[in-house]
């Protein structure tokens, strides 16, 4: 089933609106709502006095008009009745300093208290809507994340080190703490790396980031499993922020619920942009696939201008109705707006719903409307169709956090320097999925490892075993550094990746902001489009076995090589020594594409993003033109034109600005 629908909050309004908005819902095509998610002082107004009365009644009237429902546990945002009793449930932040009163997700994970608390809520909601025939499903919490310093927490990641290393001789050593006489002799010794401490040992920040990712997901475990026992006919989800969110191992997270479901806002006020960048949606999309490796679904899809303090820029029209085609462009199964009409209080009085302050349907309900016609003629072929895809980006928690440990250079970025890979595979229209290190790598044929900082050596044998078995892998700088403890290996870089790749850093270059070295490729099959440059990060290349793909054109390391190929068993391992710009990795990725025999969906125009959807042998083309301008797309067979269907011409196809296509294959 693909669930369309929309985030209310009939708590907002009174109650004498609610039908309206039910009908307008209905027309809309929608077929599910999510509700509840920030209500808890109206389901427990004062503690241990539960009303449901008026959402039962909400629920009441959307179920007679058909509509499913997704239920938000209410913890993101407790009650002041709860919070005054118990101050130290609030969070502490970096800075040492206990957040107060006045937002939302200001709670301390590990607070044992809270969990009891939250055993009660989410115990009676669960009790209570069990057996609801409109009720479908669970988001949890809502956007999880923040790490907290409390004195708890300091405790708890005390008691999570003991379980971690057994005994404090083994830490001492993993963490070498020798270096300026750290040496703990008890565990209670072992301080949080709080801002007010200066740089932290290395191996103690590390782990205090996976400790707090474990906290979240611990937090979120209590509700999972209340909700599985109580209602094991439900869906459990919980709402992911995307590709950008960098503070949970989103892996971990994702593992214990049916489905990912992604808050997926292109245009915000925070970057108060024009434009949106295409390739920043779909790599956020794409990892929230790649967590369990299955469709996900969107929770919260923008429908309107964001805005708290600031409003953004309004999505133009046409785009809510392209923004969410290319979601499902990557695998959504369910598309539901936030939110339905816009706040006339609160924090985000600005942050524009389908409905206006007025309820007044206008243009982005008309529009989305009009996809809601399009989705009931369309919906049932898409939902469940899966990506497949043969080139995959390896994506890190473990590299991430110890690159917010240590940058290794101001202008490195690590999620940036993914973003920047991807989309040049991206704009090619080949199908990517994100992946964690150690998973199965059998069905790629090209897997990237981007600054892949942390490598165990049971994630060095996966990426051998995929090498030696005929794919090609790309190694990208700061690669094999580190060990699981965040210590620098004690061999030659790449480390325990050297001998995959054939090479050895001799030195390393750490370029001043905005420098950069030219480069010159040193393969035929390789041709430059502009003057690919390296920058941030040199790696000065010793080849041991590998062969030389480019080089650098300037400084003391002029002809030394800066990328490199190596055959190792049935495949190639690649070692690109330095974050390129944009011409380096457009070169890159046509070349490693040719060399791993991958073909795009189809050739078509970069402005047209194109992904395809596979519903068992029946492909599914997705053509998404993120222009102002009409664009032209030559097809490559016979297909049907899923919206209209009508049969799709033989040839060239015309795509509006900002419109999309939905093709069926004829076989
Ligand atoms: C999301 C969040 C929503 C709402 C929205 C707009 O990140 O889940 O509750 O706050 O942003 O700010």
């Amino acid at each position: 089933m693909f669930y369309f629908g929309v985030d209310y909050y009939p708590e907002h309004w009174p109650e004498e609106r609610w039908p309206e908005d039910a009908r307008l819902m209905a027309e809309a095509g929608f077929n599910v709502v999510r509700l509840a998610e920030f209500a808890w002082s109206k389901l427990e107004p004062r503690q241990g006095e539960y009303d449901f009365a008026w959402l039962d009644r909400a629920i009441a009237l959307l179920h007679e008009r058909g509509i499913r429902v997704i239920l938000g546990t209410p913890t993101a945002s407790p009650p002041p009745w709860l919070m005054a009793g118990h101050p130290d449930i609030f969070r502490v932040g970096e800075d040492g300093r206990r957040v107060t009163f006045g937002n939302r997700r200001e709670y301390c994970p590990n607070h044992p208290v809270y969990h009891e608390y939250t055993r009660h809520i989410v115990t009676r909601m669960a009790a209570h809507y069990a057996d609801h025939p409109a009720v479908i499903g669970w988001q949890i919490d809502n956007e999880l994340g923040d790490r907290c310093y409390c004195p708890l927490c300091a405790r708890a990641f005390q008691d999570w080190l003991r379980r971690r290393y057994g005994s404090l001789d083994v830490l001492n050593q993993r963490w070498g703490t020798t270096f300026w006489s750290h040496v703990y002799t008890d565990w209670e010794q072992i301080p949080l790396p709080l801002a007010t401490g200066g740089s932290p040992n290395p191996g103690l920040a590390l782990d205090f980031f996976r400790f707090s990712s474990d906290s979240t997901v611990a937090y979120q475990q209590l509700q999972v499993d209340i909700l599985r026992q109580r209602c094991p006919r439900h869906v459990i989800t919980h709402n992911f922020m995307g590709f950008r969110y960098d503070r949970i191992n989103y892996f971990d997270l994702a593992r214990p619920l049916d489905v990912v479901a992604w808050d997926n806002y292109p245009r915000t006020q925070w970057a108060m942009q024009a434009g949106v960048d295409p390739s920043q949606m779909a790599l956020a999309a794409d990892t929230m696939r790649g967590l369990k490796g299955r469709n996900f679904w969107v929770m919260e899809q923008q429908a309107g201008s964001g805005g708290w303090e600031i409003v953004s820029v309004p999505p133009r029209p046409g785009e809510l109705r392209l923004w969410a085609y290319q979601a499902i462009a990557h695998g959504a199964d369910a598309i539901l707006f936030f939110r339905w009409r816009t706040a006339r209080w609160g924090t985000e009085q600005y942050w524009h719903g389908l409905l206006d302050h007025d309820g007044h349907p206008g243009r982005r309900y008309q529009e989305i409307k009009g996809m809601g016609a399009e989705i009931r003629r369309v919906g049932e072929h898409i939902a469940g169709a899966v990506v497949k895809a043969a080139v995959a980006i390896i994506l890190s928690y473990d590299s991430r956090f110890a690159f917010q440990v240590q940058a290794n250079n101001p202008e490195f970025n690590y999620p940036e320097h993914l973003q920047q890979i991807y989309r040049a595979f991206h704009c090619r229209h080949v199908p990517l999925d994100i992946v964690a290190p150690d998973a199965g790598l059998s069905n790629y044929r090209l897997v990237v490892a981007p600054a892949l900082h942390i490598v165990s050596e049971a994630i060095a044998e996966n990426l051998k075993r995929f090498v030696q078995a005929g794919g090609v892998l790309v190694v990208t700088p700061r690669s094999g550094v580190k060990d699981e403890s965040n210590t620098v290996v004690n061999e030659r870089l790449p480390g325990l990746l050297a001998r995959l790749c054939g090479v050895q850093v001799e030195e390393y270059d750490s370029l001043p902001p905005g420098a950069s070295r030219p480069l010159a490729f040193a393969v035929p099959e390789l041709t430059a489009v502009g003057s690919p440059r390296a920058r941030v990060w040199c790696d000065i290349l010793s080849p041991a076995g590998a062969e030389v793909v480019a080089r650098y054109g300037s400084d003391y390391y002029a002809g030394k090589a800066a990328i490199t190929r190596h055959r190792f068993g049935k495949g190639w391992a690649v070692y690109v020594g330095t974050v390129g710009d944009a011409p380096l990795y457009e070169a890159l990725a046509g070349w490693l594409l040719g060399l791993a025999g991958v073909s795009p969906c189809l050739g078509a125009p970069r402005e047209v993003e194109v992904t395809e959807r596979w519903q068992g042998q029946q492909r599914l083309l997705f053509l998404l033109n993120h222009s102002e301008q009409e664009q032209t797309v030559a097809l490559d067979g016979h297909y049907t034109d899923m919206l209209s269907g009508a049969r799709a011409p033989t040839g060239s196809l015309a795509l509006a600005p900002r419109d999309i296509r939905v093709l069926m294959s004829i076989p």
